[in-house]
């Protein structure tokens, strides 16, 4: 079976009150068509169409890596006539799938039930019984049971919108059929729209059957047209994500606040994670690791038994097993933490490898860095990696300790067990296991007294 699949995303989205096309509106930091086009894109044999209209240079532009083509629709004068675009560019022995770009959760195995269903004698229609129909077309039945038509809720007499089951608009059809079919579709409705809905009665009367499923539930078939609504299907879908993390073996203190935007490659076993974590982009996570509450943590692999503790922004980071980050850490892009090091408070660490062992414990700034392993570096130490125009390295060999509110001017390298005294400005290299040190000498004035005040 070959199938092509044509995503329906020119609508423009009025209600969303937006410079942006609705379909480009995400969740999960993915556009709303990307999640279409990415559940599409599991069908084998399959080639994907997609209709834009508003907004149509913004959307193909932002989604220029979609293997897929991209058909316009000027003007947009309804679903029927945003299928009849693509009418040219499909095959008759095509087993055709109608999807929305704006309906962003649909499953899969729903879509696979779907196309299950279609045969040269039957058109497969995804249905769902709706509480509160208002909106959506009605799908009328005979006395038999039998679908013999769709009508819109605005063409819709009292009596049918009282039917509570709906039109979710996708649907697949035999290529052949369809093209025939869009060929008759007209206007003459309410809207003046060429409405996709008609070729179930234009399928009826060619004797072929309508056949109905149903999503698992509603939440699949829900579109987005305000901002209400894609918050809502946003908590869906990572309640979705959550339930599939604990089912790996996670433990999420409340999957009500935590967001996975992006994709967690790999997956230890007995992970802990606190509230309000959220993870970006690519990341990956050893075994036994606990992250703390409010942490933040994009395109950064985790080792085993790392303990993150609260409130830590780390992105593009390496951490090694069994290093301990936080609270307050922040991690910047090509920080690279080997085993057991210790990153503590008010720590930023930026494009800096930290060999095992070593520990920064508070309020200390390393960027540009080569840490050594088995180093301490004292509070308050700076790494003054910038003059303004350039970058410089600073390294710093296995077993030094830096004494606390130094500061290490970049470029400059600390001897392998060296000690830099407390408070000192580096501009020279320190050479291995001495003490260096740059301070004032401390002297004490004898006799000297405190002003005193002066009574008026
Ligand atoms: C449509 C269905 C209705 C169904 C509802 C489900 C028709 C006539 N009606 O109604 O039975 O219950 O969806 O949400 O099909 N689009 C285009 N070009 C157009 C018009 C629409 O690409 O000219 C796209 C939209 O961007 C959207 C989808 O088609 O992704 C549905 O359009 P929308 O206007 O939301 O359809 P409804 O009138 O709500
Ligand atoms: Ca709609």
């Amino acid at each position: 079976m070959k199938i092509t699949t044509i995503i329906l995303a020119a609508g423009k989205g009025t209600r969303m009150r937006s410079d942006r096309p609705k379909v480009l509106h995400e969740i999960a930091n993915r556009a709303l068509l990307q999640h279409v086009y990415d559940t599409a894109q599991h069908l084998e044999n399959n080639t994907i169409k997609i209709v834009v209209g508003h907004g149509a240079d913004l959307v193909t532009s932002a989604l220029k890596d979609l293997e897929a083509d991209w058909v316009e629709q000027t003007q947009q004068l309804g679903t029927g006539h945003a299928v009849q675009q693509v009418s040219d560019q499909i095959a008759d022995s095509d087993t055709v799938l109608i999807l929305y770009g704006d309906v962003p959760l649909l499953k899969l195995e729903t879509i696979q039930t779907l196309l299950g269903n279609v045969t040269d004698k039957a058109l497969a229609l995804l249905t769902v019984n709706l509480d509160q129909p208002f909106g959506y077309g009605r799908i009328v039945r005979n006395t038999a049971g039998q679908v013999i038509k769709i009508v819109e809720e605005k063409d819709a007499t009292p009596a049918e919108k009282l039917i509570t089951e709906g039109n979710t608009g996708i649907l697949a059809v035999q290529g052949q059929s369809l093209k025939k079919w869009l060929n008759q579709l007209n206007t003459s409705n309410v809207q003046g729209e060429y409405y996709l809905t008609d070729v179930i009665e234009m399928a009826v009367a060619d004797q072929i059957s309508i056949v109905t499923c149903q999503p698992e539930t509603e939440d699949e078939v829900l579109g987005v047209n305000n901002r209400i609504q894609l918050s809502h299907l946003e908590r869906v879908y990572q309640l979705q994500q959550a339930h599939n993390l604990m089912e790996q073996g996670v433990t999420l203190k409340d999957p009500l606040r935590f967001d996975q935007r992006g994709s967690i490659e790999s997956l230890g076993q007995d992970i802990e994670i606190d509230i309000n974590v959220i993870f970006e982009g690519k990341n990956s996570i050893g075994n036994h690791v606990k992250i703390g509450a409010n942490t933040q943590i994009k395109n950064s692999i985790i080792g085993d038994h790392v303990e993150i503790l609260a409130n830590c922004v780390i992105e593009d980071a390496v951490i090694g097993q069994g290093c301990k980050i936080g609270p307050f850490a922040r991690l910047r892009p090509e920080s690279v933490l080997a085993e057991e090091v210790h990153i503590g408070n008010f720590v930023e660490i930026k494009k800096s490898s930290v060999a095992a062992g070593s520990k920064i414990n508070h309020l200390s700034y390393i960027g540009d860095t080569t840490v050594g392993s088995k180093v301490n570096i004292g509070a308050g130490t700076i790494t003054c990696n910038y003059d303004g125009v350039n970058k410089s390295r600073t390294i710093i060999e296995d077993g030094a300790f830096i004494g606390s509110n130094s500061q290490l001017v970049a470029p400059v390298t600390i001897g392998k067990n060296a000690t830099i005294g407390a408070g000192s400005t580096i501009t020279k290299d320190s050479p291995e296991n001495q003490l260096t040190l740059s301070r004032a000498k401390q002297m004490s004035i004898p006799g000297w007294q405190r002003p005193v005040k002066q009574e008026k």
